[in-house]
């Protein structure tokens, strides 16, 4: 019977049918990610509340309304990460790595937690893979950092994949955007949904991505910060772009694009899918030159991206096989069983991956379940002290060297 337990609402068990997929992805991207000479780094799950605060923003959604946080038995503040930017940032101010060499170049992948009306791809507990490019604020880091993800969704054959690009230009240039933006927003009140309203002075940037229709209305003529882009914001902005056309990696500028985090500056763009529904991002990021000033550090330029693993899953929609056991031990006598596990051990350590029973199985029910776990050859060790080894695929059996079973195994791999 099942339990009155379960997985709290928004979160999910990976299965081990799940957790093959999941491997997959893990392994392509750690070699996507080494090839470009990023090093992996990991923090930890909760930080000081103040961190995301002043990082991700205090008019976030994320900071006003998603985040899981709790104060420990010190009385301190300490919330579970929604995202990794702010932490890896944090990381590289505590750990002196503004004395190595720069960039530094980072990725990370883990559990993240907001606190969202859950639904498909959108979850409480979610995983994150992500790289960030700290100490510089060359295009190349942005076309870089572009570039990995759009490799690693391309080598993991994700469907249906646009790019989208847009430039928030530099903070001086988003202030003055912002008021033109706020002008609008005012001028069209009573057009606007409640929500955006309240927000007007607050996070004007979000009415881009409401879903009411007379905010749409609005918006459509609202001025996009990337025609109003001057000097060295429109110059970095135009180089992206010709390394991204010099690299073959297609894109449309989306001058509406907006982001869920107040760091940004610059270089923004978001991975969507059309295999994904509502939520249609597959992962996305930007240039964030004020975020190590803000936490406390020099004025350090960087650039990254996190995508969803739960999204990339969703949107490849495969199952991915599992690999099957090089061997099975059967006893055809309980007596052997010692030597069996010995056996076993022996493989094991040879690199050969192999199961013996461990539920007493009759002798035709050991040859049944190695057929089921996908046992490639089953090595039969007899009362007598011989041995057989069948070959599953063609049914073939034959009688081995009881004292050389491990050289057997190893030597003529099927
Ligand atoms: P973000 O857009 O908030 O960016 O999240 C990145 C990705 O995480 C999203 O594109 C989405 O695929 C996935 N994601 C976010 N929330 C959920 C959720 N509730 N359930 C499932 N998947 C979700 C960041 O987090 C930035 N730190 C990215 C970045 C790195 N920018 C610069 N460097």
């Amino acid at each position: 019977m099942a339990s009155k337990f379960q997985a709290p609402r928004g979160t999910f068990d990976i299965l081990p049918e799940q957790a093959r997929g999941r491997r997959r992805l893990e392994a392509v991207a750690a070699t996507v990610f080494a090839r470009a000479g990023y090093e992996p780094i990991a923090t930890p799950v909760f930080e000081d509340t103040d961190l995301f605060e002043r990082g991700v923003g205090k008019s976030t959604d994320i900071v006003r309304k998603e985040m899981f946080t709790f104060e420990d038995k010190g009385g301190r503040s300490l919330t579970l990460r929604p995202e990794g930017t702010a932490s890896v940032c944090r990381a590289y101010l505590e750990h002196g790595m503004q004395k190595l060499a720069q960039p530094v170049k980072l990725h990370y992948l883990g559990p993240f937690f907001r606190h969202e009306r859950p639904q498909a791809g959108r979850y409480r507990q979610f995983h994150q893979l992500g790289a960030e490019c700290i100490g510089t604020d060359s295009p190349l880091a942005d076309a870089e950092v572009i570039m990995l993800l759009a490799d690693l969704l391309d080598e993991l054959g994700v469907p249906g994949v646009e790019l989208r690009l847009g430039s928030l230009g530099s903070f001086e240039a988003r202030r003055a955007y912002l008021e033109d933006l706020k002008a609008h927003l005012h001028a069209h009140e009573g057009d606007l949904s409640n929500d955006v309203r309240e927000r007007i002075d607050v996070n004007p940037l979000r009415a881009f991505d409401s879903d009411d229709e007379g905010t749409r209305g609005v918006m459509a003529n609202a001025p996009t910060i990337v025609e109003q882009l001057e000097g060295e914001d429109a110059e970095h902005f135009a180089e992206v772009r010709a390394l991204l056309d010099a690299a073959g990696v297609a894109y449309v500028i989306d001058p509406t694009l907006v982001r869920g985090l107040d760091y940004y500056t610059r270089t923004i763009f978001s991975f969507v899918c059309d295999r994904l529904g509502g939520q249609s991002e597959i992962g996305g990021g930007g240039r964030y030159d004020g975020l190590i000033e803000q936490l406390g550090g020099q004025a350090t330029p960087a650039v990254g991206f996190a995508a969803g693993i739960e999204r990339i899953l969703l949107a490849l929609d495969e199952e991915v096989a599992g690999e099957g056991r090089d061997a099975f031990i059967a006893v055809a006598d309980p007596d052997q069983r010692q030597r069996a596990m010995a056996l076993a051990a022996e493989l094991r350590h040879a690199g050969i991956s192999t199961e013996l029973d461990l539920a007493g199985r009759s002798f035709k029910s050991q040859l049944k379940h190695a057929n089921r776990i996908g046992a490639r050859r089953v090595l039969i060790l007899e009362a007598d002290g011989t041995a057989q080894l069948r070959d599953m695929e063609s049914g073939e059996q034959r009688a081995v060297d009881p004292g050389n079973l491990v050289d057997e195994m190893t030597g003529d791999e099927a």
